[in-house]
């Protein structure tokens, strides 16, 4: 049995609908900014639970439209204005800051759940904060995510939802998704997310809680995603912009995907099932534990390691019995990463190391078996049993 780091599965009938949508699209030669666009931005707000959403070209565009959205970059430009964010997460979460024109501030995790630690984004909070990136690491939502807003300042809180469409925590009895939390939420439709269309990216924009009126806020991203137009007078830009739209062909291919996106839910939920019954009591192994209260999308199926550094090792035997083993979220945190101590030497970012000392330990301490729409039972089955073998290789008895 042989099975891929990935496989993204299109139906034929699913190829034939792309097909007949990208036909309408050149038939109609509007290519950019016409009714597939717009049917993506309503049918994601419906679905996340957002009044207002805006495609782009990415997930980091989406990042950085959020946060020149919510004017991070003060106006000496001195790049003063501070968003806390996890150091465990990719360094696009990052890099969205620095380009809006903010300082980076790293917080730890929490050893459990990966994601950002309450107390330790109270200890790094400072005068200069203006913002606090919640990164949904893996899919999975932190169960203290409200807890961020009770910080004592009125911050924006912000979801870098990349890894968790149609992620789910309740709050007061109530089902709230990724990107529907927070003040503004961004997402990827990169080929390895929940939901792709090769490259592309949507911000929503919940009502709940929002520290300014939506609509603004709505106004703001369109503004920022297309050259900063005057909104008397499109010819007129009022600032320095970019070109973030998303083109109609991939808004095709992402509103296929957003169509079906319970239904990958559905499977996503059914492979985690499969491997939480098989690894119950695996020894040397922990299937990260999912509270009642929230429904991961289960981007990646977490699983700790007793023994540290154990990715390469599991990886390579793995391999001789035909599973990959995909990469970590994340194997090099961010201020482990050589751009940070760049950046920290020339104060746009700001860390104590010894203070991410749980970043470092999950970092080192798990691994992400595969998981994709389409991975059978059977296949499951196949990557815990050669996980089951890689690891007893470790074992005192040195079973092969
Ligand atoms: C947590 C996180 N944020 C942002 C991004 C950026 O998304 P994109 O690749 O669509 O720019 C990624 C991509 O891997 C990511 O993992």
């Amino acid at each position: 049995v042989k099975v891929p780091l990935l496989k993204i599965p299109f139906s034929d009938e699913e190829i034939r609908g792309i097909q007949d949508g990208i036909a309408e699209v050149l038939r109609s030669g509007v290519l950019s900014g016409g009714e597939k666009s717009k049917a993506l931005e309503t049918e994601w707000a419906k679905y996340c639970g957002a009044p207002h959403t805006i495609s782009c070209t990415s997930g980091t565009a989406a990042l950085e439209i959020m946060l020149r959205a919510i004017e991070l970059e003060d106006t000496l430009g001195t790049g003063e204005n501070e968003v806390v964010l996890p150091s465990n997460t990719m360094v696009a979460t990052a890099m969205a800051v620095i380009h809006a024109g903010g300082r980076i501030v790293l917080a730890d995790c929490d050893r459990e759940t990966m994601q950002m630690s309450v107390s330790s984004v109270r200890e790094v909070i400072s005068k200069d904060t203006v913002a606090v990136l919640a990164v949904h690491i893996g899919g999975y939502i932190s169960p203290s995510v409200f807890q961020l807003r009770d910080t004592g300042k009125n911050l924006w809180l912000l979801e870098d939802a990349c890894h968790a469409h149609g992620a789910e925590i309740t709050s007061d009895g109530k089902w709230l998704k990724a990107g529907s939390i927070g003040d503004m939420g961004a997402f990827s439709f990169y080929p390895t997310k929940v939901l792709t269309c090769g490259e592309g990216g949507i911000i929503t924009i919940p009502d709940a809680d929002a520290k300014w009126a939506t609509d603004w806020l709505d106004q703001q991203c369109g503004y920022y995603r297309d050259f900063c137009r005057s909104e008397g007078n499109s010819q007129l830009h009022e600032a320095v912009g970019y070109n973030w739209r998303m083109d109609e062909i991939r808004a095709v291919i992402a509103l296929q995907q957003v169509r079906k996106v319970d239904k990958i839910l559905a499977e996503r939920r059914q492979i985690a099932k499969w491997y939480d019954e098989r690894l119950e009591g695996v020894e040397g192994v922990q299937a990260m534990k999912v509270p009642d209260t929230m429904k991961p999308s289960y981007y990646k199926y977490i699983v700790f390691t007793e023994q540290p550094n154990m990715y390469p090792v599991l990886k390579e035997r793995m391999h001789k019995s035909g599973v990959e083993l995909p990469g970590l979220v994340y194997e090099v945190p961010l201020h482990k990463q050589p751009v940070m101590h760049y950046l920290k030497s020339i104060g746009r970012v700001r860390y104590n190391e010894e203070e991410l000392r749980n970043t470092d330990w999950v970092s080192q301490h798990h691994i992400c078996p595969p998981l994709y729409p389409s991975l059978t039972e059977g296949e499951v089955e196949h990557v815990v049993q050669s996980l089951k073998k890689a690891l007893a290789k470790n074992s005192l008895r040195g079973e092969v």
